[in-house]
């Protein structure tokens, strides 16, 4: 039986009123998913007012932080602990393509941020891609994977979201092909040997998205750009809900 994790990164995009009126649409139109649990990243400011948006009975509804720091506290100002983030939420993005570009997070940090984030309770969903279109090695890819996963116990693996997401194709408008991920979704789950839960991101949209949620190996999806768009984001997890009930 299919059961789906639907996530989406709002990023750096929505003011605190974008916010809210997403939330209470999210709210008021998934009212009634049974097997797909939805997971809402906004900006870290605004978790506090979607909490209390989505907090209201409905249990389907989830919320993630999109990055944390490594230590549960100190002198570092401007940061966020997973300790802190699970007052407030159940998820933390770990490594996203950004704060590896962006910021220049290794997998070391990674790796550290992940255990910061199951000592604190937070589930994480870990991201991993190559970065260039034409790259994918399966054998780099599952070293990759095994480098940013050192150290977590095979109980705690089965809590681990693992966001498999092309750098290329991330932000851009070609996503990979869903025979491709199905692939490498199925190499992920043999080579770590736990039921591991894998979604997919890069350029996901209401029009592509069953051909992913078609895959076999994979259990849901990242998503960017589309899930700032809630026609199209709730037209997504609506397909969700129905691909999951007909695999019942
Ligand atoms: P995108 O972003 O859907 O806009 O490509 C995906 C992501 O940020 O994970």
């Amino acid at each position: 039986m299919k059961h789906f994790k639907i996530i989406a990164n709002w990023k750096m995009y929505p003011t605190v009123a974008d916010a809210h009126i997403m939330a209470t649409s999210i709210r008021n139109e998934l009212e009634h998913l049974e097997e797909v649990e939805v997971i809402l990243c906004p900006p870290a400011i605004w978790l506090t007012e979607v909490a209390m948006i989505i907090h209201q009975q409905i249990d389907h509804l989830h919320l993630g932080i999109q990055n944390v720091f490594d230590q549960a506290e100190g002198p570092f100002t401007g940061e966020i602990s997973a300790k802190m983030a699970s007052s407030v939420c159940q998820y933390a993005i770990c490594g996203h393509s950004e704060r590896i570009e962006h910021f220049r997070e290794g997998p070391e940090f990674v790796n550290n941020k992940v255990h910061a984030t199951l000592k604190a309770g937070l589930v994480p969903i870990v991201c991993i891609g190559e970065r260039e279109k034409n790259s994918k090695s399966k054998d780099k890819l599952i070293g990759k994977l095994k480098q940013l996963l050192t150290g977590v116990s095979k109980k705690e693996l089965n809590q681990v979201i693992i966001a498999y997401e092309p750098v290329w194709a991330v932000g851009g408008n070609r996503p990979d092909s869903p025979e491709d991920v199905e692939k490498i979704a199925r190499q992920f789950k043999n080579a770590i040997d736990v039921d591991l839960s894998i979604v997919y991101g890069g350029s996901v949209d209401d029009k592509n998205a069953r051909a992913f949620l078609d895959c076999q190996h994979l259990d849901g999806l990242l998503i960017g750009r589309a899930s700032l768009k809630i026609k199209d984001f709730v037209h997504i997890c609506r397909q969700a809900e129905s691909i999951a009930k007909k695999s019942l």
